[in-house]
Parts: structure tokens; C-alpha cells; sequence
């Protein structure tokens, strides 16, 4: 295991249980599922598994919708299954990160069911965001979901529920102190059972302001918080600087009385990183100043281009501005909500981009199945289950091609992955990329990762900060390369799709496609292609 503290430069898998391995055959993944794969999960050199919602849920919303956060949907398993689950990966050195969900429960929860049956003004009506219509009837204002239609439900007595997400997500009010003791009752739960921290969902978004206020653009609004909707980035950028809901001072008091929390597990290192997409991006150090949470996600890799500029901005952003509260920013290409990186920028330039990262000082995350290079799935309309391609009408087609489950094994899809009919059709053109093809192949995506994470934790866990040796802003050697140097590790990405010299020491010790020549002292990086040199 990395050293101490045991997150601050960990390389984190993350897994979205219904896609991984169907334990029970009944099409979908389950917790025994993972447990059985944990050797495969270990195997790849990571050091934590986040795993997304397993809780009681109605899955309206792959089980962001959590109408019990202190149980397992028996469609994962049950209580005991996690037990197993976290004890297995403990026995591997692998530590548990669980997705807890604040800002909303499920409407199946006993509590926004004891809201429905009460009368305004109700205690039961306080957990929640309850306001009356407008006097011409209309919602108390035009906010719109973050997965399209209004923001706002109305109840059978006139008054109106506010969900950021589906209507079957109402948020919660927390101005409520029983919310608040009801959270860390659930906290206090997953950590006795074992798990080492928390996946924060939609931590930002907890506190709200200005609730009975129209905003100007909120169509666009909602658009600009989805990643997987392109869109120009100064456009994007100056819609985020006007979200109404997200990224109120109010949150962080949450945060420190939380960290407060943590800590007082004593030797147990229990963190928490917090999904938190702020504008502007210095907004999001706030989030792991010294009392709050441990990481913050920066998704600006999970839209940026391929591009020499565009990267190096992200990078040396994000590693700046995470200095300045000392914290160590995190990595990420893909995940359950975005586009996978394949897909996204191509083959090559994904495995390139990911050698780069690697290198980087932070936390790295995986999603499942990117150490596969797996594409989105091709899917058809009838098979698609995110709420926003239904409440859109379709205009959206939404997240579930990120969410195909895995191949494992065989020739014939599922491959292996289910012996049922899998909840999302996995494409038979996924015949070379199951595990076991890529196990086999010592040149595919996934011999890459394994190489790359052992490499990464000999020479660079722990080894400091970088230092730029080619990029268009510093030095203007190229407009194609981006290089740095760390520890005893230069790390070369070529951009441009023809081969590439550069002046590079060292003896080549990984390249994520093509091979690396040497021509009068020179190193000669393949196109769209990334080498670590050994000095
Ligand atoms: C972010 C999660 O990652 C996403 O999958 C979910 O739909 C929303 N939050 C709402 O919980």
C-alpha cells in the first residue's frame, strides 16, 4: 500500500456495480460479483475501489435515487454481502470508498412518503424543499433539471417539490437539523461496517439560495452542468458563473463538521473526496482546505480536447491551485457520467493520455473498463434507462454507453459478464477487447495500465511536484509535445499524428503505442503517443 496517508497519491478503480459481474444471473451486477473479481481488480495495481450507490433503490436513476442509505438493494445483495466485499478487499490491501448521496433521497424513502401524506408546513414537509405555486399556478420559479423538464413536481394539495434531478430525486433541505444528524448516522454506519471513505455526491449542491428566483438562461444552465452535452467552453464557463444551487458558502460548515467526524476515527484515515464541479475552478480548493475534505474531483479532463494548450492549462491549473490550500489534485478520463475517453478523443490518444497522467503528482482515477479501452456501447433508443433521455424526449441521449457492462470472457457476448441477458446489450464487436483476449495480448490497453501503475508506484508515488520541459507556454520547443520531468521519470506525450523528436535522457521504460526510435541523440516519440524515460 502507498504511504501514509494512504489516498493522498492512490490510484482509484471505480466500480459501477450493476455493470461489473453479475454474480446471480439475473443480467445485472451485484456485490458477490465484485467480490469474486477482487484478484482481477487487485491484479491491476490499483490501491481502492470506489463503488457507485449498491443502496436500497428504486433505480430511477442508476442508484442515485436511494430510498434507504443504511441498506443494500437486494438486487446488489444484502448487508452481509458488503461486510464480505469490504473484508475480501481489506485482505487484498485494497481500500473501499462508498458513494454517499446528500443532496436527495430517493421519493421512496420513508421520509418524502411521510412528506406526501402531511400537511404544509409539516415537519415532514421541512426535510424537504416544499413551496406554494405561483398565484397563476405555475412552479415558484423556471429552474430546470439537470436531466431536462422543470425542476419542480407538484403534490396532489398544490404545492410544488424541488428535484435537480429527476422527479423522483427530491432534495433535500439542508437547513434541517435532522437532516444533517440522519447523514452522519449514515456515515457512522459505512464506516463501522469497514469502508475507508466516501464518494460525495453532488457535494456542492447542498445548500441552496435564492430558491423563489428565476434564472435568466436556464435551459443553457442545464446543459452547461451536464458532461456529457458539448459545448463551447467560454460559453459553458459563463453559464456556470451564474448557477443559483450549486456552491453556496453554506456547504463547507457540512464539510468541517464532517471532517470532524472522520477524524475522530482514529487511526482509520477515513476520506472523502467530493464530487464538486464549481466555477470558477479556484472555487473547488475550497473544498479541500486543511478542515474540510481530503480530494475534490477535476473533471476538466473529462471534456478537455486532445490538444497540447487545452492539457497543459488543465494541468497546470489544477496542480496550482490545489497547492495553495496544500492539497494534490486528482485525475480523471472517464466515469459513469461521461463519454468514455475512447470514444471521446480515440483510441491512441486515450492510452496517451492516460500514460501522461499517470505520471502526474494526485490521485488517479479508473473507471471500469477503461483499462480496456473500451468505446461507449452502441446502443438503440429502446435500450436506453437514464432518466434524461426520457425526460429530454430523447433530444439527450444520456449516459447508459458508458455504462455497458463489462466483457470478460469467450467469444459471444455477454461475454461472460452474465450468463442472463445483460441490462444493457454488450456489442459483439467487443470480441477483442474482454479481459480475457487482453490479458493474453501483452500489447493491449490493459497490459499498458498494469505496467503503467506498477511503474507509477516504483518511481513516482511520493516523488514531488513536476517540472515542464516541453509545452507551448514554457520554453516553446513544440506546439506537439507536452513533456515533464518527475523524480527520476520524464514523461513525453506527442499530440500531432506524425513521429516526433525530442531531447529526452534516459532509457525508455514504457510507451503507450507504436515503439520509440533514437536518431542522432534524439528520441523519436510515435504519434499521439506518450513514453516515460528513466534517468
Ligand atoms: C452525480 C452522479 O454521478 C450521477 O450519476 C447522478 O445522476 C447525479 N449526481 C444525481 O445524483
Amino acid at each position: 500500500m502507498n504511504s501514509s496517508p494512504w489516498w493522498k497519491e492512490a490510484t482509484i478503480y471505480q466500480i459501477y456495480p450493476r455493470s461489473f459481474f453479475d454474480s446471480n444471473s439475473d443480467g445485472e451486477g451485484d456485490l458477490p460479483g465484485i467480490t469474486s473479481k477482487l484478484d482481477y481488480v487487485k491484479s491491476l495495481g490499483v490501491d481502492a475501489i470506489w463503488l457507485s450507490p449498491f443502496y436500497t433503490s428504486p433505480n430511477k436513476d442508476g442508484g442515485y435515487d436511494v430510498a434507504n442509505p443504511r441498506d443494500v438493494d437486494p438486487r446488489f445483495g444484502n448487508l452481509e454481502d458488503a461486510r464480505e466485499l469490504i473484508t475480501q478487499a481489506h485482505k487484498r490491501d485494497l481500500r473501499v470508498i462508498a458513494d454517499i448521496v446528500p443532496n436527495h433521497f430517493s421519493d421512496q424513502h420513508e421520509w418524502f412518503q411521510a412528506a406526501l401524506k402531511s400537511k404544509r408546513g409539516s415537519k415532514e414537509r421541512e426535510r424537504f424543499h416544499f413551496y406554494d405555486a405561483n398565484e397563476d399556478g405555475t412552479p415558484p420559479n423556471n429552474w430546470i433539471s439537470l436531466f431536462g423538464g422543470p425542476s419542480w413536481t407538484q403534490v396532489e394539495d398544490g404545492q410544488f417539490y424541488l428535484h435537480l434531478f429527476d422527479s423522483t430525486q427530491p432534495d433535500l433541505n439542508w437547513e434541517n437539523p435532522e437532516v444533517n444528524a440522519d447523514f452522519e448516522k449514515t456515515l457512522r454506519f459505512w464506516i463501522d461496517l469497514g469502508v475507508d471513505g466516501f464518494r460525495i455526491d453532488v457535494a456542492h449542491g447542498l445548500i441552496k439560495e435564492d430558491v423563489l428566483t428565476n434564472h435568466p438562461d436556464p435551459q443553457g444552465l442545464s446543459n452547461a452542468l451536464r458532461l456529457d452535452v458539448a459545448m463551447d467552453s467560454e460559453e459553458r464557463n459563463a453559464l456556470l458563473l451564474t448557477v443559483p444551487y450549486f456552491d453556496r458558502q453554506g456547504v463547507h460548515e457540512i464539510y468541517r463538521k464532517w471532517r470532524k467526524l472522520f477524524d475522530s476515527y482514529t487511526g482509520r484515515e477515513i476520506m472523502a473526496v467530493a464530487e464538486a464541479w464549481v466555477h470558477p475552478p479556484v472555487n473547488a480548493t475550497r473544498y479541500v482546505r486543511a478542515d474540510e475534505l481530503h480530494q475534490v474531483f477535476n473533471f476538466d479532463l473529462l471534456t478537455a480536447e486532445f490538444d497540447s494548450d487545452v492539457l497543459f492549462d488543465v494541468v497546470e491549473r489544477s496542480i496550482s491551485l490545489n497547492a495553495t490550500v496544500n492539497a494534490l489534485p486528482t485525475w480523471a478520463l472517464s466515469n459513469h457520467d461521461s463519454p468514455r475517453v475512447a470514444s471521446r478523443i480515440g483510441d491512441e490518444q486515450a492510452r496517451a493520455l492516460a500514460l501522461f497522467v499517470f505520471g502526474l503528482p494526485g490521485s488517479a482515477y479508473v473507471f471500469a473498463g477503461q483499462e480496456l479501452g473500451l468505446p461507449d456501447g452502441q446502443l438503440q433508443d429502446s435500450d436506453r434507462q437514464d432518466p434524461t433521455f426520457f425526460r429530454t424526449n430523447g433530444a439527450i441521449k444520456g449516459r447508459d454507453g458508458a455504462r455497458v457492462p463489462l466483457p470478460w470472457s469467450g467469444d459471444t457476448t455477454p461475454f461472460g459478464f452474465s450468463t442472463a441477458k445483460p441490462w444493457l446489450p454488450i456489442s459483439q464487436s467487443w470480441k477483442d477487447l474482454t479481459i480475457e483476449n487482453e490479458l493474453a495480448d501483452p500489447k493491449s490497453s490493459l497490459h499498458l495500465y498494469k505496467n503503467a501503475l506498477e511503474l507509477r508506484k516504483e518511481f513516482l508515488v511520493g516523488a514531488g511536484g513536476i517540472t515542464w520541459l516541453e509545452s507551448s507556454q514554457h520554453g516553446h520547443k513544440s506546439d506537439s509535445l507536452l513533456s515533464y520531468s518527475r523524480g527520476s521519470i520524464t514523461v513525453v506525450m506527442n499530440l500531432s499524428d506524425s513521429a516526433k523528436e525530442c531531447d529526452a535522457a534516459g532509457k525508455l521504460i514504457i510507451v503507450s503505442g507504436g515503439t520509440v526510435d533514437a536518431r542522432d541523440g534524439k528520441k523519436v516519440i510515435p504519434a499521439r503517443s506518450t513514453a516515460w524515460f528513466l534517468t
